[in-house]
């Protein structure tokens, strides 16, 4: 099948360019590659190496090409978005989109053309950029009655909130926003973020596909961030929360609540950890009970990911196979090393009762830094008249010389019993 993309900004880069470096592994995982037919935008990206691919300054060139079968419309907007995708639609074209306001907004219109033309419409990217989330709720968590939606589904004002609770900080709401909009996170228009347009969007298409109602953005309760100021953080952490903008979707008997607006979240809660431009959404089903789903909620190469995914089922359900009956790639497993332990590379906890004598710190390190360990914190603590517990989280070394470090350390005289090791959980 033949791709074209319609937009080239950040989402549209990112696509082109995660195409053009994994479109072995997806061969490799569909049998097939990606084929990039055409791309239109109105100016070209200085990241994308375009001189292989057909290129038009008319975006609406590609949802009239006869060679394209899918459509990837990443322009962002509401108005020519939606002329753009209805266009594609009456072409016989599958369209994946990012626009999560088009969807929200035009959804129906858009799934009524497409079911009657019998193509398909793919939304993932358009909510919580790299999180799965539409493929969680309706593959994964498929065979539940799902009950509610709680997310952090704005990445602008979760930074915004995360900064202005960090203590002592004394940027003000204006100087965190030109942050993230530095970062590359804002709407173009960020009242959009800052008033909780976006979430509202995004809540939308969630609620939507997860309890069967139409879109309904325009009976969404929204509120944004741009009322909390820092008193309000301060108070609510002596009360034990942190402040967190949510949308929440909730059934109750026979209707369904859809709100966005700030929350008290209990500080120990685990919607409370995430921070920065991270996003996060909770699914209760009957069946699974409460799930989470953490990671970027927007980016280029993360909500590629999500374009690209789409792009990918669209050309498996073509030739009649899923993800479930290619079973594991479509059988082209490709065998690999399995790393063996010796040759992790990580750091570690050591804890050692040692005699309460001078020079034993001295020997204990010099068998740490003949191995290369170095020490990256250190406590002691005299727990019996003797003897004293030494823990040491040494820096990240292949587990073989923490091995022969650990030998060493253990047959010292003045080492009673074994080194205690504990690995430190670290890159993820
Ligand atoms: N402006 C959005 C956010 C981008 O801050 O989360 C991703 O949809």
């Amino acid at each position: 099948m033949k791709v074209g993309i319609c937009g080239l900004g950040t989402v549209g880069s990112g696509t082109f360019n995660l195409i053009s470096k994994n479109n072995s592994e997806i061969e490799r995982r569909l049998g097939s590659k990606v084929h990039i037919a055409q791309v239109g935008c109105r100016r070209e990206h200085p990241d994308c190496n375009l001189s292989n691919v057909d290129v038009s300054y008319d975006i609406f060139d590609v949802v009239r090409n006869p060679d394209i079968d899918i459509v990837i419309e990443v322009i962002g907007g509401l108005d020519v978005a939606r002329s753009l995708v209805l266009e594609a639609i009456r072409n016989g074209k599958h369209v994946v989109t990012a626009n999560k306001a088009l969807i929200a907004e035009y959804g129906q219109e858009i799934m009524d053309a497409a079911a009657e033309k019998g193509v398909q419409i793919k939304f993932e990217a358009a909510i919580a950029g790299g999180i799965p989330i539409v493929k969680t709720i309706t593959e994964g968590l498929a065979a539940n009655r799902l009950e509610w939606i709680v997310g952090i589904i704005n990445g602008t004002s979760n930074y915004i909130l995360s900064k202005m609770s960090d203590v002592g900080c004394d940027l003000s709401f204006i100087d965190v926003l030109k942050d993230a909009q530095k970062l590359g996170y804002a709407e173009a228009d960020p009242t959009f973020d800052v008033e909780g347009v976006d979430a509202a969007h995004k809540l939308t298409i969630l609620a939507s596909i997860a309890f069967g109602i139409p879109f309904s953005f325009d009976a969404v309760y929204t509120e944004g961030i741009s009322q909390i100021n820092a008193s309000d953080i301060g108070y609510a952490r002596e009360l034990g929360y942190v402040i967190k903008h949510l949308g929440i979707a909730r059934v109750q008997d026979d209707n369904v609540e859809i709100r966005v607006h700030p929350c008290l979240v209990a500080a120990d809660h685990m919607l409370a950890q995430v921070k920065g431009v991270m996003n996060a959404v909770m699914v209760g089903g009957d069946a699974s009970g409460s799930t989470m789903y953490y990671g970027a909620g927007a980016g280029s190469s993360p909500t590629a990911s999500a374009v690209v995914s789409d792009v990918l089922d669209i050309m498996r359900a073509s030739e009649g196979k899923t993800a479930g009956n290619l079973g594991f790639d479509n059988g082209r497993l490709v065998p690999k090393k399995i790393v063996s332990i010796e040759k992790v590379v990580g750091s570690a906890y050591l804890r050692l009762i040692v005699s309460d004598q001078p020079g034993v710190m001295a020997r204990i390190s010099t068998i740490l830094s003949q191995h290369e360990i170095s020490i990256e914190s250190l406590i002691q603590k005299n727990t019996r008249d003797d003897y004293a517990d030494v823990v040491i989280v040494t820096n990240a070394v292949f587990e073989e010389s923490l091995d022969l470090a650990i030998k060493k350390l253990s047959s010292m005289e003045d080492v009673r019993g074994d080194v205690t090791r504990i690995r430190v959980a670290e890159f993820f």
